[in-house]
C-alpha cells in the first residue's frame, strides 16, 4: 500500500458512521431545543485571527497549528477550534445588528498538532455553540446546561463540572503580579515548562500536569480570593443558578484553561470514563473578544465539546444508535425476474422506503445470505411463477414468519 491517513487523522467508517450520525442528530435536536442555529465558517482562516483571539503563548498558537503559505504567499491556517472564526463571521456579517442575542451552533472538523495518543488527534472534530450579545450568567448557565443536556440525551451521566471565574481586564492583572511574585520565590524548583510561564502566564503554572508542580503550588493565591465585585457578583449567580437547576459542580480554582480570549466563567466537562485526556468539554466566557477582533464591545460566552471523546465513551457503555437497515430486500430467483426486481427496487426507495437487492449476479442463495448479513427486516424472492400469479411470499427475517403479498400492492404495503 503506498498510501495512508497521515498520523493523528483517522477515517470513519461505514460500520462508525451511524454512531456519528446518531451524535449529531442529538446534537442537533438538543441546540434546536434551545433555539440555536447552524452557522458553518470555513476550515481555514488567516493566520492572525487565531494568533489575535486565542493568544500568540498559547501552546495551540505557539506549536500546534498547522499553518502554511498559499500560493498568493498569504498565511493560512487550518482552524484549532471554532470560536475565533465564528466571531470573525459574526463581526464581518453584522450578526449583531437584527437581533441583540445571536446563539449559533457549529459541527465539524478541527486541527492541531499535538501528539497523538487515545483521545488526541491532529484533526478531530467537535460540535459547540457561542451565545453573542449576552453579558448575563444566565447565558453562561444555559450554555453549560446545553451542553449536559447533549450528554444527558446520548444516556452519558457519569461526567463532572468544574467551574472558575478567571477574571477580567481589571482584577486579573492585579491578581497575576501576585501569582507571579509568590511563584518567583520557587521558580528554581518548578519543571522547565512552568517557569517560562511565570512572567508571561503565570495562571497557566497552576494548571501544570507535572506533579512536583502540582504539590510545589498547592498553597499558591487562587484567582477566585482576588476578584473585583463585578466577577464575584457573576460567579456567585453563576454557582447558584446551577444549583437552582439542579446542575452539580465543583470550583476549580486552579481552572485556566489553554487559550487566553476568556474572562469571569470558564468552565470544563471532564469524565472518568476516559484516560489522559478526560476533558469532554470546555468553554466559558470570553467579553474582550468581538473588540480585539475590530468589533464592537459585545460579551459572549459558548462551549465547544470533542466528538471522538464521546464516542469512547459510547463505545465503553455499549450505548448503540437505532440501527438504519434495509426495510426490504428484494431477491431475483432467475435471470428474467431481474429486471422487475430491480425497477420495484427503485419504485420502493422513490417512495421513501430503503429497499436493496443484488447488483452482482449472484445466486439465489447467496441473495439471501446478503439479505441476512445486511439485517433486512423483509425478504421477498421473486421468480418467473410470482410474477405469472401475481403474487410473492414476504418473509419477515427477523421472526421467521411469513405472508403472501400481491405484488401490485407492495408499495402500499411498506407505505402503511
Ligand atoms: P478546547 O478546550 O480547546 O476549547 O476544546 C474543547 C474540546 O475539544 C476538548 O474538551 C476536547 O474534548 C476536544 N479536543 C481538543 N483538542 C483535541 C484533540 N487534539 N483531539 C481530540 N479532541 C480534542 C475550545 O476549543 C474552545 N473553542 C471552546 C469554547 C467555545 N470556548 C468558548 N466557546
Amino acid at each position: 500500500m503506498n498510501y495512508r491517513s497521515i498520523k493523528g487523522t483517522k477515517d470513519i467508517l461505514p460500520s462508525e458512521s451511524s454512531q456519528w450520525q446518531f451524535v449529531e442528530q442529538t446534537m442537533r435536536d438538543v441546540f434546536h431545543r434551545f433555539n440555536y442555529k447552524e452557522i458553518r465558517t470555513p476550515i481555514f482562516e488567516s493566520t492572525g485571527l487565531f494568533a489575535r483571539s486565542i493568544g500568540e503563548l498559547t501552546d495551540i498558537v505557539g506549536k500546534e497549528m498547522y499553518t502554511f503559505e498559499d500560493r498568493s504567499k498569504d498565511s493560512i491556517t487550518l482552524r484549532p477550534e471554532g470560536t475565533a472564526s465564528v466571531m470573525r463571521s459574526f463581526i464581518q456579517n453584522n450578526l449583531g445588528e437584527s437581533q441583540p442575542l445571536t446563539k449559533v451552533y457549529y459541527i465539524g472538523p478541527m486541527f492541531r498538532q499535538e501528539r497523538p495518543q487515545a483521545g488526541r488527534l491532529r484533526q478531530f472534530h467537535q460540535f459547540g455553540a457561542e451565545a453573542i450579545g449576552s453579558p448575563t450568567a444566565e447565558t453562561d448557565v444555559e450554555i453549560i446546561a446545553m451542553a449536559i443536556e447533549i450528554y444527558k440525551a446520548l444516556g452519558i451521566t457519569n461526567y463532572s463540572l468544574q467551574i472558575n471565574s478567571v477574571g477580567d481586564e481589571e482584577c486579573r492583572p492585579r491578581y497575576k503580579e501576585i501569582l507571579s511574585t509568590a511563584l518567583r520565590t520557587i521558580a528554581d524548583k518548578l519543571s522547565f515548562e512552568s517557569q517560562k510561564r511565570i512572567d508571561q502566564n503565570p495562571m497557566r503554572v497552576l494548571d501544570s500536569k507535572d506533579e512536583n508542580d502540582k504539590l510545589l503550588t498547592a498553597s499558591m493565591p487562587l484567582i477566585t480570593d482576588y476578584l473585583n465585585e463585578d466577577c464575584a457578583n457573576h460567579f456567585e449567580r453563576v454557582k447558584s443558578l446551577l444549583t437552582a437547576y439542579g446542575i452539580p459542580f465543583t470550583v476549580n480554582g486552579r481552572l485556566v484553561r489553554g487559550l487566553d480570549y476568556y474572562t469571569k466563567t470558564a468552565f470544563e466537562i471532564t469524565s472518568t470514563e476516559l484516560g489522559s485526556q478526560d476533558a469532554l468539554a470546555g468553554g466559558g466566557r470570553y467579553d474582550l473578544l468581538v473588540k480585539e477582533l475590530g468589533g464592537k464591545q459585545t460579551p459572549g460566552v459558548g462551549f465547544a465539546a470533542g466528538i471522538e471523546r464521546l464516542m469512547m465513551i459510547l463505545e465503553k457503555k455499549g450505548i448503540q444508535p437505532p440501527q438504519r437497515n434495509p426495510k426490504i430486500f428484494i431477491a431475483a430467483a432467475d435471470e428474467a425476474s431481474r429486471e422487475w426486481v430491480l425497477t420495484t427496487t427503485m419504485r420502493l426507495r422513490s417512495a421513501g422506503i430503503s429497499a436493496e437487492t443484488d447488483l452482482l449476479s449472484r445466486s439465489l442463495k447467496a441473495q439471501m445470505k446478503e439479505a441476512d448479513r445486511q439485517r433486512s427486516e423483509f425478504a421477498l424472492v421473486i421468480g418467473t411463477m410470482e410474477l405469472e400469479s401475481g403474487k410473492g411470499l414476504l418473509k419477515n427475517l427477523g421472526d421467521h414468519t411469513q405472508q403472501e403479498i400481491v405484488l401490485s400492492d407492495i408499495l402500499t404495503f411498506f407505505q402503511q
